[in-house]
């Protein structure tokens, strides 16, 4: 696989931590950023948008999948998420909504960042989409 350069990682955690800033949270206060790179080099953001009907609102990670996909991309070649380190916890991952929705656009090798920022410090972790969701739901090749 085509490795990325550490300028790319980074441009994507700075894209990801700089619309985090947009992120409406007011319920949770919980605010999440997120960014997908496709394989032009285009970057495409999202945030957590709540409702008051809470079950509506949508996590970062989709709305940056959904935007790239809304502009005609369907292959993203990574993903980058960044919130709030919250005590007692080393990171905060994806959640299973957003990682089905990996799965439908993204190879089990593409590399997941998963930021924390500590005050001005920012902790990345890398996984990859087969690590965080080894069997996704995919009709194509169920049995
Ligand atoms: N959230 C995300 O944006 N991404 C995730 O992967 C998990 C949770 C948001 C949803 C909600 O606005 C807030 O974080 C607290 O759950």
């Amino acid at each position: 696989m085509e490795t990325l350069t550490k300028q790319t990682i980074t441009a994507l955690l700075d894209a990801a931590q700089e619309v985090r800033e947009n992120s409406y949270s007011p319920y949770s206060h919980f605010k999440v950023g997120a960014a997908v790179l496709t394989p032009d080099g285009k970057i495409f953001c999202g945030t957590n948008v709540e409702n008051s009907s809470y079950g509506l609102t949508v996590c970062a990670e989709r709305n940056a999948m959904f935007a790239a996909a809304g502009a005609g991309y369907r292959r993203f070649k990574a993903l980058a998420l960044i919130t709030q380190k919250l005590p007692g916890q080393k990171f905060n991952s994806p959640c299973g909504a957003c990682r089905q929705v990996m799965s439908e656009f993204m190879d089990a090798k593409t590399p997941v960042f998963i930021a924390v920022l500590n005050g001005k410090k920012r902790v990345v972790y890398r996984k990859t989409l087969g690590e965080l969701m080894p069997f996704p739901f995919d009709k194509f090749s169920a049995k």
